[in-house]
């Protein structure tokens, strides 16, 4: 492709209040047919410079045009007018419509007599779904798909719509690597039409699989534009964290040195081929104060469930659970909870955050129902416990006070943990811990989790990424099919090994 300039950003600031400079004098360039990524740690600014450009905030100084033309749309709606489509990660469709009409809302083909043409514009949604190797029943309301598939209507909108720039913000945290593949496919034929893709995520390979430029913010300011093909991994992520990586991975290193040396302490939890109707089967599973247990499996295999099982969401229907050598019958996470255990939901969303409250409530909130509701823990109590967290897991937050839907999304995240932290549980557990956290906080967690272990913390990691996993775990079980299918521990521990038993190969 040629190089034509398609939008440019110059000289983009916004604040919010005084405390807060999310951007501060940002550029940004798009050219026609390419694919760039928008990086930077958590709170850079990536989410704001979109929103910005998008309309859903208003910026306080800067310039922006598309081709040529200077714009400035004050809402989603005018700027998908004017060519600029964004998919968030929440999609932002009407799930109850039919899938249809979520394609040709507004614009719906019309009979002679002005009502909509319903048979013809089921017809076109196929076809352009077709397009894109979707073969959905678009008279289903979109609700009955998954994410997947949402954000994927989400995109073969934009491009009907004849967008010009698609802005994707963190699409791919919740897919698994099928979806991720048919994303991609879509996103390079939609390049080759020559739409520009502004492209969010914090997955390294996806942008080096998938991207043509990189733009790098920090701290809210623009730090560079960089083709991919030209710079190293160890380079981005030294310009996205503005230090050395290797010093950072060094210390990782050091504490995964020590992890090797402790040795795993008494079994905490014992399942005995426990079951939870449609969800897990016959589990057999052991976890010992100061081992990190790696939880592996495909999406769907039942990861996430055995945590909710072992956390009194889904009530035990068949085997024994023992947790401290004690058998329990946990009917609510309440009973949970008061047993030491602590469970940080993958779902930050719909099972994590409590918008309108406070950073320091929202961390306050786990420890709160632990302690009974009668024995109220003073602001001064959780303001402490706050900022001490706030400093352990750096999170980008002016104080305690704000409202923690105002943080970005990792922040966001890190609160969660904080949350589960401060219970001083015995047994944490960890799904998907580090989704949408950059990539220097992700080590600091891994680190952070290593040494609870190394205290005599039992914990349970569940993570889509192995090389996490491997990172972190002495041992790992596998699970396929809502069974345990093996495990691996020890020297025997790696990627090959892992994925041979995902895949179906030996149990053992
Ligand atoms: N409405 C708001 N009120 C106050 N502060 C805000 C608001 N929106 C964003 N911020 C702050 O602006 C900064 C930039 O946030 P932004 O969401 O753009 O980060 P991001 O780069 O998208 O991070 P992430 O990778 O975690 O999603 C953060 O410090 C955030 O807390
Ligand atoms: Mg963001």
């Amino acid at each position: 492709m040629s190089h034509v300039k398609l939008l440019t950003m110059e000289g983009i600031s916004k604040s919010f209040g005084k405390a807060v400079v999310a951007l501060d004098d940002v550029r940004f360039e798009l050219e026609k047919g390419e694919i760039h990524a928008l990086l930077g740690e958590n709170g850079a600014g990536k989410s704001t410079l979109i929103k910005v450009l998008t309309g859903v905030e208003e910026r306080d100084e800067g310039e922006v045009e598309l081709e040529g033309e200077k714009i400035h749309p004050r809402s989603t709606n005018e700027a998908q007018q004017i060519g600029i489509s964004t998919v968030y990660q929440e999609v932002n469709l009407c799930p109850n419509l039919s899938v249809a009409e979520n394609i040709y809302i507004g614009r719906a083909p019309r009979q002679k007599f002005g009502g909509i043409d319903w048979a013809r514009m089921n017809k076109d949604a196929e076809e352009l779904l077709g397009r894109f190797d979707l073969k959905l029943d678009v008279t289903k309301s979109l609700d009955n798909y998954s994410v997947a598939i949402q954000q994927m209507v989400a995109i073969a909108r934009a491009s009907d719509i004849k967008a010009r720039v698609l802005i994707l913000d963190e699409p791919t945290s919740s897919l698994s690597n099928v979806e991720v593949d048919k994303l991609f496919s879509i996103m390079k034929r939609l390049r080759q039409e020559g739409m520009g893709i502004i492209f969010v995520t914090h997955f390294l390979d996806q942008v080096y699989e998938v991207t043509d430029r990189i733009t790098v913010l920090r701290n809210g300011r623009y730090i560079g534009t960089y083709k991919t093909s030209e710079l190293t991994r160890m380079e981005l992520v030294s310009k996205m964290i503005g230090k050395d990586y290797a010093s950072l991975n060094k210390s990782l290193q050091e504490s995964r040195e020590e992890k090797k040396e402790t040795k795993a302490g008494n079994v905490f939890i014992n399942m005995k081929k426990v079951s939870h109707q449609g969800s897990i089967n016959d589990m057999d599973l052991t976890i010992s104060r100061g081992e990190v247990l790696g939880l592996s499996g495909l999406l769907g295999s039942g990861r996430s469930e055995t945590a909710r099982v072992l956390f009194g969401i889904d009530q035990v229907t068949g085997g024994e659970l023992e947790i401290n050598g004690e058998k329990v019958h946990l009917k609510h996470p309440l009973d949970a909870i008061k047993k030491d255990l602590a469970f940080c939901p993958e779902n930050r969303k719909t099972e994590g955050i409590i918008g309108d409250l406070s950073i320091r409530d929202n961390i306050a909130l786990a420890l709160q129902a632990k302690k009974g509701l009668f024995k109220k823990i003073s602001k001064k109590e959780a303001q402490k416990i706050a900022d001490e967290y706030i400093k352990k897991l750096e999170i980008k937050t002016p104080s305690a006070d704000q409202l923690i839907k105002n943080l970005s999304g990792g922040n966001q995240q890190k609160v969660i943990l904080a949350r589960w932290l401060a219970t001083n549980p015995q047994l944490l557990m960890l799904d998907e811990p580090t989704r949408g956290i950059d990539i220097g906080t992700k080590a600091e967690i891994q680190k952070i989790v290593i040494d609870l272990a190394a205290q005599g913390m039992a914990v349970l990691f569940i993570s889509s990424e192995l090389d996490e996993e491997l990172r972190c775990c002495k041992r790992i079980v596998v699970l396929k099919d809502m069974e345990r299918a093996g495990e691996v521990a020890g020297d025997e521990i790696s990627e090959g090994a892992v994925m041979q038993i995902m895949a179906g190969g030996e149990a053992s």
